[in-house]
């Protein structure tokens, strides 16, 4: 039951949370979505607190994951997601996450990058703009959200643009990461190449 560490980084709705529960389940390790931790706090600075303050007591045994998923909030996470204040006080809590005896899968934008450069394996998972965007939009529309693709498109587009463009931990490939593209893979190849990576690793 040793440490080991699986980063999965990549843009949004590239299908990096779907791999990453497939790869966590498989091998049995757990899993943290760290894109839960910025939502959590993009949802409590819509509600008015400082986002500052709100990283640095986050609770996330207490998050209600439903409410997280929703558009506002994962634009309102990808503009706190900017601030180095806020990233700092997400840290600890992923370091000590991806260190867990038995084995963890992060995902997020910097986790091969900037919060566990030394993981055992590597995966940067991503897609054209416009798969993802679709992805997304059939996801929404599925919950019942009032969205259209154009204006699925242009949020993806504003959060890549974000995401990449930013001084601190922008979102990139490690130089030792291993990329999915998944424009035309289904999900059981992502699945299953991801989970090929992992294995060569151990
Ligand atoms: O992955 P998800 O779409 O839930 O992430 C929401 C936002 O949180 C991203 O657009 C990004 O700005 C931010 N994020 C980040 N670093 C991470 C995970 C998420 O900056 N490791």
């Amino acid at each position: 039951t040793d440490a080991f560490t699986v980063a999965i980084d990549g843009p949004a709705a590239a299908g990096k949370g779907t791999v990453s529960r497939a790869v966590a389940e498989t091998l049995g390790f757990a899993h943290l979505d760290t894109g839960l931790l910025y939502r959590a706090v993009g949802a409590r600075m819509l509600s008015g607190e400082d986002p500052v303050a709100a990283a640095r007591t986050l609770d996330p045994a207490a998050f209600d994951e439903d409410r997280l998923r929703s558009d506002p909030v994962a634009q309102a996470a990808s503009e706190i997601a900017v601030l180095p204040d806020v990233r700092a006080a997400l840290v600890d809590f992923q370091r000590a996450f991806a260190r867990r005896p038995g084995g963890a899968v992060l995902d997020g934008r910097d986790i091969g990058t900037v919060i566990c450069p030394d993981a055992e394996a590597k995966l940067f998972v991503t897609a054209s703009a416009e798969c993802r965007a679709e992805r997304r939009y059939r996801e929404l529309r599925g919950k019942g959200a009032e969205v259209t693709p154009d204006g699925v498109l242009e949020d993806v587009r504003a959060r890549d643009a974000r995401d990449s463009g930013r001084a601190v931990a922008p979102l990139k490939p490690a130089e030792d990461a291993v990329t999915i593209d998944t424009t035309a893979m289904s999900i059981e190849e992502a699945v299953a190449r991801a989970v090929a990576v992992v294995r060569s690793r151990r």
